[in-house]
């Protein structure tokens, strides 16, 4: 939800936590701060804390005119969840002798009766948030704590170790924390902690670095450690020490990140939305390599025997938002090709209830970030009801992918704009590879379907790419029709209606503009009453086995006098009987068309949203990825 970054070497600091938190701003942009080490008057180690509200571009220029030498620091970037952005809930967050400044992503539950007993005992809370809790908790480690009368618990010394006095200070904290802390009695050290939220630590030429996502030290190193639950990182000038919850040493594993800088960057493309929208093509390529080998369907990562995959009789697809959206076209896939009861749910819903579960139930969980807090907790749910869990994330190492059964990686490579457009391509292509499976699997599709289906399914990039090509202006038209309307209605049947639930979350997330989907067929039952000239109706037409009752539908709407822009098949000339305006993709198979009528939903939203002058990459009130639940 939050980005955390830190950083101590031979470098000022000042400047790579500035770079580092503008990459990891896709996490939460309500504002931003730093803290870097300095020294007073007489030349004594102090820290200096800048905060902004707002974006980091804020804090930024704020840190010119600040003259740092620092060589150690550390920094945030908040999505707000205790506290409404302001400065003073802005991290970094101190201690009550401002020697000790953190940065902390995640949820303290338990903070209301840690505060109140802090406060109890003499602390003053500048702040709102959970997280300062933690800093006056570590202060009172390092320091030692005063005698606690309504607790009649004594004295404690202190312990003077920054390391120690975090992990003392974890013992106290129930909830999610990845934390980052400098201290000014340990200068060119960052204690760094972690339980569910995410950190990873690099070692570079020139440094140490701490930071909640491989993107904002990739610069310095390719090989980080993804530190576990547990686990605790002491970070100097010189290198890095890794110890468990009890301070003995360890060796965490390192990962070898394997996409380029490049990838981060917008590449010329005036926005990440565009330039991720135009990567699709790559992502069905990537996302296929290596799936068809031999003439067989290749996908050793599930952690499932083909005897254990023969036996799973129903399947839950939980996941949040788009993911969600990518389940709806997979339960289309499984029920049509394997013939096995899917549901979707949103994993918000699944985790609280008490689905049907049982040892031949296959839970999928979607999740690009792989670190969302409801997939999470729906994913431990299921496992301990017995279920096998199959994750699909675009993060390698991701909470998502350790803890299921087995994983496919989407390839869609970083993705850094809010809204998704390439990780939900990605997801489809992955989750239609399962569907194919599970059919070859279960003998509902011999091997020779499989691979025709595969080699179609592997047209789609091509076909993207027509879209990419030859529909701009199309789109444009659209966009110029829906800019100034109040309200938008996605419809379409089987296939289109999944793919309107993701069109309506597009145009919701970055134009601001209210949009609802709904099954065509289901519109005469109540939306019909909503029809006006100023309300669009966008339609997902295809040519499928519901095209004509979809068309029978858009007449009704058309007699009531709606705006109609149809997203249909090349060569469909009868569609403008009835369309305002056509956005045409290349005649697909059904099973396939969510790949490629997504693609100028996804470019619909995105010009409409810079027509109403929105932020395409950072929609307000959201993060990219959300951590809390
Ligand atoms: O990382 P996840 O796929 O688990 O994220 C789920 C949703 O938060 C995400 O899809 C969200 O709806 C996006 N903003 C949609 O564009």
């Amino acid at each position: 939800m939050c980005g955390i970054v830190g950083y101590t070497g031979l470098d000022q600091a000042k400047d790579i936590l500035v770079d580092g938190l503008k990459r990891l701003e896709y996490r939460g942009y309500d504002s931003a701060g730093v803290a870097l080490e300095a020294t007073d008057g007489a030349g004594d180690p102090r820290i200096d804390v800048v905060r902004r509200v707002g974006k980091v571009a804020g804090l930024e220029s704020e840190l010119v005119g600040v003259d740092s030498a620092a060589t150690c620091g550390i920094g945030h970037t908040r999505w707000a969840t205790h506290g409404r952005p302001s400065v003073a809930n802005a991290h970094p967050h101190v201690s009550c002798d401002g020697r000790i400044a953190l940065v902390h992503n995640g949820i303290i539950e338990n903070f209301a009766e840690l505060r109140e007993a802090l406060v109890r005992r003499g602390h003053t809370f500048m702040s709102d948030t959970d997280t300062e809790v933690f800093a006056h908790l570590i202060e009172e480690a390092y320091d030692g704590r005063p005698a606690d009368a309504a607790t009649g618990e004594p004295a404690r010394p202190g312990c003077h170790d920054l390391m120690g006095a975090v992990r003392e200070a974890c013992t106290h904290v129930v909830g999610a924390y990845g934390l980052a802390v400098v201290c000014a009695d340990e200068p060119g050290v960052i204690a760094v902690a972690r339980k569910d939220s995410p950190i990873i630590i690099g070692r570079g030429e020139r440094g140490s670095y701490v930071a909640s996502d491989v993107i904002a030290v990739i610069d310095a190193t390719r090989d980080v450690v993804v530190l576990e639950d547990g686990q605790f990182a002491r970070l100097t000038r010189e290198g890095i020490t890794y110890t468990d919850a009890e301070g003995n040493a360890i060796e965490p594993a390192v990962t070898h990140i394997d996409w380029d800088i490049d990838m981060a960057e917008k590449g010329g493309y005036p926005d990440f939305m565009l330039k991720e929208i135009c990567e699709q093509p790559r992502v069905v390529r990537d996302t296929l390599v290596g799936r068809m080998t031999g003439g067989e369907l290749d996908i050793d990562e599930l952690g499932l025997t083909m005897e254990e995959l023969n036996l799973i009789d129903r399947v839950y697809v939980i996941a949040c938002g788009t993911s969600y959206h990518a389940g709806l076209i997979a339960k289309n896939l499984i029920e049509m090709w394997a013939r096995i009861p899917c549901e979707v749910e949103a994993a918000s819903e699944f985790r609280y209830r008490n689905p049907i579960i049982t040892p031949s139930t296959l839970v999928v969980a979607v999740s690009q970030s792989g670190e969302t807090a409801d997939t999470l907790a729906a994913i431990r749910d299921a496992r301990i009801k017995g279920a096998k869990v199959f994750g699909i994330t675009n993060v390698v190492g991701s909470p998502v992918a350790r803890e299921s059964d087995g994983v496919i990686y989407t390839k869609a490579n970083k993705e850094i704009a809010v809204a998704s457009t390439k990780s939900f391509i990605g997801q489809v292509v992955s989750l239609t590879l399962l569907a194919l499976l599970l059919a070859q699997v279960k003998g509902k599709l011999t091997t020779g379907q499989v691979r025709l289906l595969f080699s179609e399914l592997g047209n789609t990039a091509e076909q993207i790419q027509w879209i990419l090509d030859t529909q701009e202006e199309a789109i444009h038209e659209a966009a110029l029709a829906c800019k100034d309307a109040h309200s938008a209605l996605f419809v379409g049947r089987g296939m289109g209606a999944a793919i309107a639930n993701e069109g309506a979350l597009k145009l919701k997330e970055i134009s601001y503009l209210h949009a609802e989907a709904y099954a065509a067929g289901e519109m005469k039952h109540g939306p019909i009453a909503l029809i006006d000239r100023d309300f669009p109706v966008i339609a997902i037409a295809t040519k499928s086995p519901v095209y004509d009752k979809t068309v029978s539908n858009l007449k009704e709407c058309e007699a009531r006098g709606a705006k109609i822009i149809v997203v249909a098949t090349e060569g469909d000339e009868d569609i403008h009987k009835i369309a305002d305006h056509v956005i045409y993709i290349p005649p697909v198979r059904d099973a396939f068309s969510a790949i490629t009528a997504t693609v100028p939903l996804q470019l619909l939203a995105r010009e409409v949203a810079l027509m109403r002058g929105c932020d395409v990459d950072q929609p307000r009130n959201l993060a990219k990825s959300v951590t809390v639940e």
